[in-house]
């Protein structure tokens, strides 16, 4: 059994991630840039840390076996994703780390945002350093529309607006964490296939679904994106990852939104981890 640093384990797919782990058998070790958050069994260990500042990696690598780091910043992307993953492998590599895993994005090299060319960094920084690494891409989680687009489409009282023609290949992030904890078992892999979701939707439908699925009324606008990251994201290029995931945005809707969970996604997220 491994010892296993998740960066990110207090976010969404590390979330997800760490009952499988566990589950497995590994230790697993926590890191965040917070102290200690109640709700978490006391065999899990924390490592408080900042991929930003470098404080407290070189306690949050030290005696761990594998690393996977799905820490991310995309409003900080430069600090945290670019130089934050160099510091994290320096200290890595120090301590004789023997796996990292990293979780990227579908189609950055194809969609010019400053948030991808971090991730594609990133990923380089892995291949080249001396680690045994996979890399994993995935599509976009299905919670990251509410978070992203439908809320703030939400926030004026008749009319909501979203670039209704962004093609997106939506996944559910606790198929992504099956796949991550398939992938620890299997030991260094280099870039494996990148996954998503069962379905190809316009962002316009995902809107439309989601707004009767939430009892909420708005007449949906379009959202001109100009320019090349537009274009991009209506030519679905960030929606061609093999159909690994078989939950639909239709199944998410229905079991993050019936009407026996009244409470919103993210305020069940927040009581779930404490
Ligand atoms: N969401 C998607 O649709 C999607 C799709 C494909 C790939 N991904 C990738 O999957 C990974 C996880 O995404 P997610 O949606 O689960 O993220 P998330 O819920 O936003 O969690 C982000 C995590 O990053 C940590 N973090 C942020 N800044 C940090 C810093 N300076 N130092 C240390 N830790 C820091 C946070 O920890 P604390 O706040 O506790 O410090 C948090 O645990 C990311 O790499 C993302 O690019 C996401």
């Amino acid at each position: 059994m491994s010892h296993i640093l998740i960066t990110g384990g207090s976010g969404e797919l590390g979330g997800a991630l760490l009952p499988l782990l566990t589950e497995a058998g590994h230790t697993v070790r926590i890191m965040s840039r917070s102290p200690r958050r109640a709700g978490y069994d006391s065999t899990i260990e924390w490592a408080q840390a900042s991929l930003e500042s470098g404080d407290g990696l070189a306690q949050a690598v030290a005696d761990v076996d594998v690393v996977v780091h799905a820490a991310s910043d995309p409003k900080n992307s430069h600090k945290v994703d670019v130089e934050g993953t160099a510091r994290l492998l320096r200290h890595a590599e120090a301590a004789r780390v023997n796996h990292i895993l990293y979780i990227s994005i579908a189609g950055i090299e194809r969609i010019p945002f400053a948030y991808y060319n971090a991730k594609l960094e990133a990923e380089h920084l892995i291949e080249r350093s001396a680690i045994p690494y996979t890399i994993l891409r995935a599509t976009q989680f299905h919670s990251l529309m509410p978070k992203l687009f439908l809320l703030p489409a939400t926030k004026l009282p008749l009319i909501g607006f979203v670039p209704k023609q962004f093609k997106l290949q939506l996944i559910d992030t606790g198929e992504v964490a099956v796949r991550m904890a398939e992938l620890v078992e299997a030991g260094p892999s280099g870039r494996v296939e990148d996954i998503g979701g069962p379905e190809v939707l316009t962002l316009g439908h995902i809107a439309k679904t989601y707004l009767k699925a939430t009892g909420k009324r708005r007449l949906l606008l379009n959202l001109p994106i100009p320019g090349k990251m537009g274009a991009a994201l209506r030519k679905g290029y960030g929606a061609q990852a093999s159909r690994y995931g078989k939950i639909t945005w239709a199944q998410w809707l229905e079991r993050e939104y019936s009407a026996a969970q009244a409470q919103p996604v993210d305020a069940k997220r927040q009581t779930a981890r404490g």
